[in-house]
């Protein structure tokens, strides 16, 4: 399992407000490691893991999940990969509305097309990740009436749930406080080494980039304060 992103650029918008975010990027992400994404807003964090997650085809080069190119594959093949092998953390969440945080959970299993235990089981471990983000006295309530913090939490454990191969995530703690923020990096590190997952999450929390085993930093050259 890696991730390898070779001479990636992505151009977002038309004619004067066109912007490049990512020029000519190589970047290799090692598996049963987190890579922090880091660097200041607009430097494209968001735009490298809609581009890992396949939801963006960059204009040029590869994103090979263990050797597979997922950037040369039909809109059709990006989904199936995406469905099968990837875990995708939204800042907002995207979770279904009128579900409570357990049935986000089930619901995700049932559509993912992955071989996952069923049943008691499944409710079982379900039950066992909204506690590990610190849910679990929240888990028959519907995640429309919860905090984005708490709803990001939800969609954490939504992907842990499917043990993806390549797990991304954006901006994980932004909306909680620094115990929690310290808490749900634990844990994405914990879950990273026990699946063997690439993960990559984009940034721009101390706390989080202290517990990441690499840093990838996105902050473009003329950007960068020059040394004296
Ligand atoms: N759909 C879009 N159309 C045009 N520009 C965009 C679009 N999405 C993002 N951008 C621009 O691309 C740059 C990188 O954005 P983004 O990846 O969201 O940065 P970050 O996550 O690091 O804050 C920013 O300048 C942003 O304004
Ligand atoms: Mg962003």
């Amino acid at each position: 399992m890696s991730l390898h992103l070779r001479d990636v650029t992505v151009t977002l918008g038309d004619g004067e407000s066109a912007v490049t975010p990512l020029r000519s990027l190589d970047a290799a992400f090692a598996p049963r490691a987190v890579t922090a994404l880091v660097g200041p807003s607009g430097s494209g964090k968001s735009t490298l893991l809609a581009v890992a997650g396949t939801l963006l085809k960059p204009d040029s080069g590869q994103v090979l999940l263990s050797g597979t190119d997922l950037a040369a594959l039909s809109t059709a093949d990006r989904a199936r990969e995406r469905r099968r092998r990837i875990g995708y953390v939204f800042q907002s969440g995207n979770l279904l509305t009128g579900l409570t945080a357990r049935q986000q959970l089930l619901a995700a299993a049932s559509v993912s097309g992955r071989s996952l235990r069923s049943g008691s089981g499944l409710r079982a471990r379900a039950d066992e990740l909204l506690d590990d983000v610190g849910l679990a006295h929240r888990r028959d309530h519907r995640t429309d009436t919860m905090s984005g913090g708490e709803r990001q939490r939800v969609a954490l454990a939504r992907a842990l749930l499917l043990t993806p191969e390549l797990l991304l995530i954006d901006e994980p703690t932004a909306a909680v406080d620094r115990e929690r923020a310290s808490d749900l990096a634990a844990l994405i590190r914990r879950t990273t080494r026990h699946h063997d997952c690439v993960t990559v999450v984009a940034t721009h929390d101390p706390v989080m980039e202290a517990a990441a085993d690499e840093i990838l930093d996105l902050t473009r050259r003329e950007d960068r304060p020059t040394m004296l």
